[in-house]
C-alpha cells in the first residue's frame, strides 16, 4: 500500500512580519508642513521633523544637490529614524543611499573611492526613450516546433507565434525563438499585458489584463487596461539608473559612447576598475543628454551615518565631492560633541567630531532629547508595531527606564520580556511588571557594565 502524502493547509498568506528597530517609522507625519503629534509612528521631536519636511521638499524641486545637513543630537534622539523618514518620503523614485561613516574602510577599496561610488549611487538619471514596440494583450502563444537540425531524437523550437490585442486591432507576429527565452524568463501567459521592442526583441510584461481581474488569485496581481492604439506602435519607455549604475556598466573597454549603448552594457554585469577617467567621460555623456533632453538628473539623497567614524582625508574628499556639478544632498548623523576627529588627534577637538571647515557649510538640524510622556507614547507605538500586550504598571516601568538609562534600552527590553511573560504563562502573553524587572536583572546596560568592570576580576584589562 503507497504511504499517504502528508498534505497540510497554509493557513492565510500574510507573512509574520518581522520587526526591525525602525519598522514603526512610515514616514515623517507631516500635514501641511507641520508635525502632527504621532504621524508616522513619529513622536515628538516636531522641529526636526518639520526641519527634514523642508528638506525633503527641496530635494524633490531640485534645489538640494551639493549642499549637506547634519542630524545632530544625543544617543536615540531618532537620528537614523529621521533619516529613514526622509527617505520614506522621497518615494522609490529618488534614489537613497544610505551609508555608515566606517564603511568606507576596506581593505580592497580606497577610502575616498568608496566614498565617490555611494556619492555617485545617489544621483539617479531617468532616461526617456520612444522606441517601437508591440503592445497588446496575449490572446494566443504557440511554440512551434521541428525536426532537430543537428539531428537526434529532440526536437527544437523553430519560432513562435504569438497574437497581440490591443484596443485598435490585433496582430499575429511570428518571432524568434530566442524572444521565446525572454518571454518564459517573464512567465508570460494568456492574459498578460507585454510589449516587445521591435529592435532588440526586450520583452517586458507590463500585468494582467485587467478583463481577467475577477479571477480568483492568490498572488497579488497588478491589473491593467488593453492598451490603446495600434499594437505596432511607438512608445516612451522611461528607465531610472544611477550615475553608479552606468559606471560600473561601462567599466570594460568597449563601452559605446551614446547614451543607448552605455545603457545597454547594464544587461551584462562584469567587474572593472572605474576609473577617475571613466566618470569623466561618463558625466560628459550624461550632461549632453540631459542639454538635449533625452535624460533628466534626479539628484538624490546620500546619506551617512554615524560621521564621526569619517577621518580627516575623508572629510577633505567630501568637501570636494560636495563642490562637483553632479552632486546629490548629503545628509550626515553624529551623536559626538567636541571630539578629536580620526586622523587629526594633534588638532584641537572640533565640534559633533566634524572639521570646521565643512561644519560651515553645514545646515545643522538639533535633536533633542525626549520627555517622560514622549517616551512613554514612543514605547506604547513600539509594543504595538511588534504585537505585544503590556500591563500598565509594566508600561511605567519601561518608560522610567527609557528616561534614566536610554530610550534605545527600553525598547530592546520588550521583545525579551514579551518571551519571559509567555513562558511565565501570562495571560495572553501580556508582559507584566516581574517579567520587565528580571529582563532588566538579566541584561545590563551599558552605565551598569561599565561600572561593573570596576569591580570583577577575571578580565583582560
Ligand atoms: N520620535 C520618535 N518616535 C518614535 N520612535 C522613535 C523616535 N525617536 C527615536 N525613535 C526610536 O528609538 C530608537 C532609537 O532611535 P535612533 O536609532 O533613530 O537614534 P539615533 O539618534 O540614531 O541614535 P545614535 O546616535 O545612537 O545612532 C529607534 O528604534 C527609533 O526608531
Ligand atoms: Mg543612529
Amino acid at each position: 500500500m503507497a504511504a499517504s502524502v502528508p498534505i497540510s493547509e497554509v493557513k492565510g498568506n500574510t507573512r509574520e512580519n518581522r520587526t526591525a528597530a525602525h519598522s514603526h517609522i512610515k514616514g515623517l507625519g507631516l500635514s501641511n508642513g507641520y508635525a502632527t503629534p504621532s504621524g508616522g509612528g513619529f513622536i515628538g521631536q516636531a522641529a526636526a521633523r518639520e526641519a527634514c519636511g523642508l528638506v525633503v521638499s527641496l530635494v524633490q524641486k531640485k534645489k538640494m544637490s551639493g549642499r549637506a545637513v547634519l542630524l545632530a543630537g544625543g544617543p536615540g534622539t531618532g537620528k537614523t529614524a529621521l533619516a529613514l523618514a526622509v527617505s520614506q518620503e522621497l518615494g522609490t523614485k529618488v534614489p537613497f543611499c544610505p551609508i555608515v561613516g566606517s564603511e568606507i574602510y576596506s581593505a580592497e577599496v580606497k577610502k575616498t573611492e568608496a566614498l565617490m561610488e555611494n556619492f555617485r549611487r545617489a544621483i539617479g538619471l531617468r532616461v526617456k526613450e520612444t522606441k517601437e514596440v508591440y503592445e497588446g494583450e496575449v490572446v494566443e502563444l504557440t511554440p512551434e516546433e521541428a525536426e532537430n537540425p543537428l539531428g537526434g531524437y529532440g526536437r527544437t523550437i523553430s519560432h513562435l507565434l504569438i497574437t497581440l490585442k490591443s484596443a485598435k486591432g490585433t496582430k499575429k507576429l511570428r518571432l524568434d525563438p530566442s524572444i521565446y527565452e525572454a518571454i518564459q524568463k517573464e512567465r508570460v501567459r494568456l492574459g498578460d499585458v507585454i510589449y516587445i521592442e521591435a529592435n532588440t526583441g526586450a520583452v517586458k510584461r507590463v500585468g494582467r489584463s485587467d478583463a481577467y481581474a475577477t479571477e480568483f488569485d492568490l498572488e497579488a496581481e497588478e491589473y491593467v487596461p488593453i492598451p490603446k492604439g495600434e499594437v505596432h506602435k511607438k512608445k516612451e519607455i522611461v528607465q531610472d539608473v544611477t550615475l553608479h549604475d552606468l559606471d560600473v556598466a561601462n567599466a570594460r573597454p568597449q563601452g559605446g559612447q551614446d547614451i543607448m549603448s552605455m545603457m545597454g552594457q547594464l544587461m551584462k554585469p562584469k567587474k572593472t576598475e572605474i576609473t577617475e577617467k571613466l566618470r569623466l567621460e561618463i558625466n560628459k555623456v550624461v550632461t549632453k543628454y540631459i542639454d538635449q533632453g533625452v535624460a533628466d538628473l534626479v539628484p538624490g539623497v546620500l546619506f551617512i551615518d554615524e560621521v564621526h567614524m569619517l577621518d580627516l582625508e575623508a572629510f577633505t574628499f567630501l568637501n570636494r565631492a560636495l563642490e562637483s556639478p553632479l552632486s546629490p544632498l548629503v545628509i550626515l548623523a553624529s551623536n559626538r560633541g567636541l571630539t578629536h576627529i580620526r586622523g587629526g588627534e594633534n588638532l584641537p577637538p572640533s565640534a559633533h567630531g566634524i572639521p570646521p571647515d565643512l561644519l560651515a557649510r553645514l545646515l545643522i538640524i538639533p535633536t533633542h532629547p525626549y520627555t517622560p510622556d514622549e517616551i512613554r507614547r514612543i514605547v506604547e507605538t513600539r509594543t504595538k508595531t511588534e504585537g505585544l500586550a503590556i500591563t500598565q504598571p509594566a508600561l511605567d516601568k519601561i518608560s522610567q527606564l527609557g528616561e534614566k538609562v536610554s530610550l534605545r534600552y527600553a525598547l530592546q527590553l520588550l521583545a525579551p520580556a514579551s518571551v519571559l511573560a509567555r513562558v511565565s504563562g501570562r495571560e495572553g502573553g501580556r508582559i507584566d511588571l516581574d517579567d520587565v524587572t528580571e529582563c532588566e536583572g538579566l541584561f545590563l546596560d551599558a552605565r551598569r557594565s561599565a561600572e561593573n568592570l570596576g569591580q570583577e576580576k577575571g578580565f583582560i584589562a
